[in-house]
């Protein structure tokens, strides 16, 4: 990636407003570029902002961007930025890159806060659920991801970004993320390539899936994720990565995971138009294999990300004798058509 300077525009557009007296109250937290201009098509930028030194929760999420302008908007959550400068290029959250200053965040932890995409409303998190920052959690600041369709000037200069709704007082439950997914090798020429995983959930508190994000790249078709407690199946989340990559509504309500359930994932490559070995990375020519569950809990210690992660030649059928039917189906997924004819499958 190309380095880019935008030393033009340094107008620091920053809410910050909290509450009188008492903990209870809630208090705004809004970041917006500093009128950022894009030199080229799909263009990543990131803007960092500080947060309070004591523990508080994120609670809801109120978008200031347009999909005309911004294909998707993320926020994570970093112990330190990956830059200083009021805002500079960066990768995809999943991808790593070894060049100083161009990461999202810098060293220590990084976690997804937020994601949008498609004009998607104010996001609220079910009652009594927060994102805890801030305090002994290690992150210190906020880091808005955008994704510019096109390119443009000083003339139509951005300034999109969102609002957190936050509060110091402790929630009831917080919440935290759960990462499926695979390593390994795509061999060509092979019109649904399956990346299978699947983890005994050993952790000693429940969580409750409230949302999931699938992340990949050219070749992934579909991703699906599933609750599997006493040999019976329940779907998490279906969605294809072609689709946006934000989080969508569990396919299942007040579903809870504890202890001794297994969580599954698959991932469906198509890899006819590559002549050659496609490997899970960081670019474009690369794949990946993600499956976000992101779920409360009541547990109060600090969280942090959890793993599921296999090699490619893990399979669920080496494990269990069932498997749902429609787990590499694009059936129900809004836009199924188009993505059929992107990858030339039938239509059914
Ligand atoms: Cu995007
Ligand atoms: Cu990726």
């Amino acid at each position: 990636m190309a380095v880019h300077h935008h030393f033009l525009v340094v107008l620091l557009i920053l809410g910050f407003t909290a509450g009188q007296n008492g903990s209870d109250e809630m208090f705004d937290l809004t970041i917006r570029m500093p009128n950022a201009t894009s030199s080229r098509p799909d263009d990543l930028v990131c803007r960092a902002q500080k947060l309070p030194e004591r523990e508080a929760y994120i609670v809801s999420f109120s978008p200031h961007a347009s999909m005309r302008r911004t294909h998707h908007m993320m926020v994570y959550g970093c112990s330190e930025p990956g830059n200083t400068t009021p805002y500079w290029e960066c990768p995809f959250a999943e991808e790593v890159t070894s060049q100083p200053g161009l990461s999202i965040c810098g060293a220590g932890q990084k976690q997804i806060v937020f994601a949008w995409a498609n004009d998607a409303p104010a996001k609220t998190l079910p009652p009594g659920v927060g994102f805890r920052v801030g305090g002994t959690t290690g992150i210190r600041y906020l880091v808005v991801q955008l994704h510019y369709v096109d390119s443009f000037g000083v003339e139509s200069a951005d300034e999109s970004g969102v609002t957190l709704h936050m509060t110091f007082e402790r929630q009831p439950q917080q919440a935290g993320y759960y990462v499926m997914g695979n390593i390994g090798n795509i061999p060509p020429k092979r019109p649904a390539f399956r990346m299978e995983a699947a983890c005994t959930y050993n952790l000693n508190y429940t969580i409750f899936p409230i949302g999931y994000r699938t992340h990949g790249h050219n070749l992934a078709v579909v991703n699906s994720g599933y609750r599997i407690r006493d040999d019976r199946w329940e779907e998490i989340g279906r969605m294809s990565p072609q689709r946006p990559q934000t989080f969508y509504e569990t396919s299942t309500k007040s579903m809870e995971v504890r202890n001794g359930d297994i969580l599954a994932s698959r991932c469906t490559f198509n890899s006819m138009t590559r002549t050659q070995t496609t490997q899970i990375g960081p670019t474009n020519a690369d794949e990946m294999c993600n499956f976000y569950i992101l779920y409360s809990t009541h547990e109060e210690k600090d969280l942090k990300v959890e793993y599921c992660f296999r090699g490619d030649s893990f399979k669920w059928s080496d494990y269990f004798n069932y498997a749902p039917a429609d787990a590499s189906s694009l059936n129900g997924i809004p836009g199924a058509e188009k993505i059929r004819h992107t990858f030339n499958l039938d239509p059914r």
